[in-house]
């Protein structure tokens, strides 16, 4: 199970460039959308907030992109091909448009935001330019458009968390759903575009998120993903930033070691997976992603003590020297970074860890290189997304550092990653077979109607005979087989009666 060139985005590949696919067919006097996204799993969960905002004002989504009146792309700026993939696309939105004028076309996102309105220069096509911040006035430009000008906002706000406003739920299983539970990001990775393009970090009330999580709960749905940029930095104490408190404070209450009534003013990521765990046993929560810098060990021990949490962490390591995590400004070393794995051993046995790896970052030397793969031989992690370096304009590293490692170097160090990452992928999937799993089905295998696949608490994929069984239902599998990244399984029974 592995992802290896950087064409290959985070969290689902195959997701990229999903239209909208839902409510049947658009009504006669009703505005149709077609909405496209790229990116990570933070991207899909704001289409899903774009779609509400827009058919609250009567627009009715349509798959079919000849037949929209507006056309949307919420976009990703992680790495040049994300942004390269987009201009083409928008090329076959053109050609809509030639035949159909009166068509409005908007980017969404990242790249709108880090572009801004040099996209309308570039893209002479394109009327609307819209960030991740801004898509309350999606409505508003969209009028503008129509009334003769072309439309930007690419605000950044302080509070923004659209935390009232439901998200119409665009996956299609019916089963798994993303909450968004942060937005922003305030780490300043060397490398990274996100925080220019989606602003400060800011954490969502825990009780929209917790209404949220049970109000999927009742529709059916019977997993959660909790997202942001960086879980682990998650802090509600009524709203606000964290620099308006001070950095101690912040610390104390993180590690939740403040006086016990201090302490009750904050609720911390492990807080919040504590009153999440507890809308139902019967509901699933996953999140993602984690930053070594700052997951605390009292996240561990919420996962360890809810079998509904489940037991897999992603865990970006990016590289796996020391000198290197300085010059990319992570904030840890590697042996950190050890450290940070070896609690997860302890306090989570048998939970798996994936990562995210970077090759050919600014300086990196060979030596540099062998040790994110001596790394890689120590964690044998479940799974990797991996990348080569893409400088990002506007970065730290774009300004101090020369991206001098040459595109060959790059590649082939990434092969070398990738390969190895293939052999201890393989490994943990042979460990699966002969084991029972709990596996949450979450649909029909694409090969065959009488099979349905799920994951078990780790992630891996398992198919198995849907005999009575149906999507949203928990079962034991036993494991036989595996193909790759698959775990086949044959006896089947019911977890919750
Ligand atoms: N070049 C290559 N990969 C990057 N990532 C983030 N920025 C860049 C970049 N400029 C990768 C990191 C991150 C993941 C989401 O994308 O590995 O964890
Ligand atoms: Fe998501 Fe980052 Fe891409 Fe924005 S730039 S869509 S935050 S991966």
């Amino acid at each position: 199970m592995t992802m290896q060139n950087e064409d290959l985005k985070v969290i689902d590949e195959a997701r990229q460039g999903e239209a909208i696919q839902m409510l049947g067919l658009a009504g006669e006097n009703k505005k149709k959308l077609f909405l496209e996204s790229y990116g990570c799993a933070m991207n899909f969960s704001d289409s899903e907030i774009v779609a509400s905002i827009l058919i609250e004002q009567g627009f009715e989504t349509t798959p079919v992109m000849e037949d929209a009146d507006v056309i949307l792309v919420n976009t990703c700026a992680i790495r040049d091909n994300a942004e390269s993939r987009v201009r083409q696309r928008l090329y076959d939105f053109k050609k809509v448009k030639r035949t159909k004028p009166e068509l409005v076309i908007g980017v969404l996102g990242c790249m709108a935001e880090r572009l801004k309105s040099q996209l309308l220069d570039e893209e002479k096509l394109v009327d609307i330019v819209a960030g991740p911040d801004s898509y309350r006035d999606l409505p508003n430009l969209i009028g503008q458009v129509e009334s003769g000008h072309r439309a930007v906002n690419v605000l950044l706000s302080r509070e923004e968390t659209y935390a009232d406003i439901t998200p119409v739920r665009l996956d299609k299983n019916g089963v798994t759903a993303f909450i968004s539970i942060m937005r922003g990001c305030d780490n300043m990775c060397a490398f990274c575009v996100v925080p220019f393009t989606r602003g400060r970090e800011r954490s969502r009330d825990p009780e929209s998120i917790v209404n949220e999580a049970k109000d999927l709960f009742e529709r059916g749905y019977r997993e959660v993903t909790l997202l942001g940029q960086n879980v682990d930095s998650y802090l509600w104490w009524g709203g606000g930033q964290k620099k308006e408190l001070e950095t101690e404070v912040v610390h104390a209450a993180m590690n939740h070691t403040l006086p016990a009534e201090e302490q009750s003013k904050f609720t911390t990521f492990a807080d919040l997976m504590e009153l999440v765990a507890q809308v139902s046993p019967q509901l699933r929560v996953r999140f993602s992603t984690s930053n070594p810098r700052d997951m605390t060990d009292a996240v561990l021990h919420v996962i360890a003590k809810y079998d509904n949490l489940c037991k897999y962490v992603h865990l970006p390591v990016q590289s796996g020297s020391t000198k290197v995590l300085g010059d990319m400004n992570r904030g840890y070393t590697r042996e950190q970074y050890v450290q940070r794995v070896e609690a997860i051993r302890r306090i989570l046995p048998g939970s798996a860890i994936s990562t995210d790896l970077i090759t050919g970052f600014c300086g990196e030397t060979d030596a540099e290189h062998k040790e994110t793969l001596s790394l890689m031989e120590w964690a044998e992690y479940d799974f990797a997304y991996m990348f080569k370096y893409s400088e990002r304009p506007g970065t730290a590293a774009a300004k101090k550092f020369t991206d001098d490692i040459p595109e060959e170097v790059k590649s082939a160090r990434l092969t070398e990653i990738v390969d190895m990452q293939q052999k201890h992928s393989a490994k943990k999937t042979k460990e699966g077979v002969g084991k029972v799993h709990e596996v949450l089905a979450e649909g029909y295998s694409k090969k065959s109607r009488d099979m349905l696949y799920g994951r078990n608490s780790q992630n891996l994929v398992v198919v198995f005979p849907k005999e009575n069984f149906k999507p949203g239902d928990y079962v034991n599998v036993t494991v036989t087989s595996c193909t790759g990244a698959t775990l086949i399984g044959t006896g089947v029974k019911k977890v919750f009666n």
